[in-house]
């Protein structure tokens, strides 16, 4: 702990104090419980294990020049929990027991949060997971939810910087119908040959066309994606992508500086006539795209030829960072002071 470097930290794992727990079993949630061990005691059998029953958020808490710490849009991010548990059949988590057990988990690790100056953050990191033993195909009667924290900086390596992104039309992350919305490991699973693809090729991340024609931008591996042109926000609106807050944040933050925004299909062509693109997430934050590549037909749609951001990306990121440590005032209501 003595001798973390905050401003060099990844998207990587750092051990924290504590973790919380909340236990569900007879048709109730328990109260909540701390512990300092990082592992868990899980049946051979547990529905997690064998049949995917795993659901888990990201969010984020950030220390501000004022030296207070704000999380960021909670409440947004227990209700996604309740919607992936209605997706595959878990139960749910109350909104309050979700928000409690992260400012405790927060509270608890404290000197975890990263210094204002280093613009690092801490990751809190919720999951659910189905525990009773179970070998037909069936949901689990007991539930284990956990937050844990780490302190992280950039999930992409470059920061705010723009980065590559290629296409991969053999590979999909989420079926028309499926689980794609939900925020669920199976999601993850499936994402990472192609991910690993992608990386070996230099892109940092895969960029997601919808499964069924193939025809219209869904998002990519751990981010949602947007355009610009003609002073207007796009985003995807497709059946198999996550709802991420950020974008919820981004096209709020977007109308609020003068955009129009619009919440539709973007034909794969379309890229060709955006001005900018991004991908954003909590994560993410907002990583500017410098260049989708359709790996297999060869074509190239460059947003950035000197690899610099784009103007409303910028001004888009600024925002939400300001935000996000408390810079300016935060008139959405999206921060919880700890
Ligand atoms: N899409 C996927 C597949 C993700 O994993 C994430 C990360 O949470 C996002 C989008 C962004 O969502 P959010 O902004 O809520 O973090
Ligand atoms: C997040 O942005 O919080 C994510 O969960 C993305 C990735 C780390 C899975």
């Amino acid at each position: 702990m003595e001798n973390i470097q905050w401003s060099d930290l990844s998207f990587g794992y750092i051990k924290t104090d504590y973790n919380v727990r909340c236990y569900y079993s007879n048709g109730k949630w328990g109260a909540l419980e701390t512990s300092s061990s990082e592992l868990l005691n899980l049946h051979i059998a547990a529905t997690c294990l064998h049949y995917g029953q795993e659901a888990f958020e990201g969010l984020k808490a950030f220390r501000g020049k004022d030296g207070k710490i704000r999380i960021f849009r909670m409440r947004e991010n227990a209700l996604r929990m309740q919607s992936s548990c209605r997706g595959i059949l878990m139960a749910e988590l109350p909104v309050e027991k979700f928000e409690e057990a992260v400012l405790q988990a927060v509270r608890m690790n404290e000197r975890f949060v990263p210094p204002y100056e280093s613009g690092a953050s801490l990751y809190i990191r919720p999951l659910l997971i189905g525990t009773s033993a179970q070998v037909g195909v069936n949901a689990s009667k007991e539930y284990l939810f956990v937050v844990f924290v780490t302190p992280v900086g950039p999930y992409f390596k470059e920061g705010f910087k723009t980065t590559p992104v290629g296409i991969f039309r053999e590979y999909d992350r989420a079926a028309p119908h499926g689980t794609g919305t939900y925020k669920i490991g199976g999601n993850y699973a499936a994402s990472l040959v192609a991910g690993e693809i992608a990386h070996e090729k230099g892109y940092s991340a895969v960029l997601y066309l919808d499964a069924r024609e193939k025809k219209y931008i869904d998002e990519c591996g751990p981010a949602n994606f947007f355009g610009i042109k003609n002073n207007t926000y796009i985003t995807p609106e497709s059946t198999s992508i996550l709802p991420s807050i950020t974008n919820k944040s981004l096209i709020q933050l977007a109308e609020a500086i003068g955009l129009k925004v619009e919440r539709r299909k973007i034909p794969l062509e379309e890229l060709a006539t955006l001005e900018e693109a991004g991908m954003c997430g909590t994560a993410a934050v907002i990583s500017p795209i410098q260049r989708v590549d359709d790996v297999e037909t060869g074509l190239s749609y460059v947003f950035s030829k000197d690899g610099k951001p784009g103007a409303i990306c910028q001004k888009l990121y600024d925002k939400l960072r300001a935000i996000q440590y408390g810079n300016e005032p935060d008139t959405f209501g999206w921060t919880t002071e700890v």
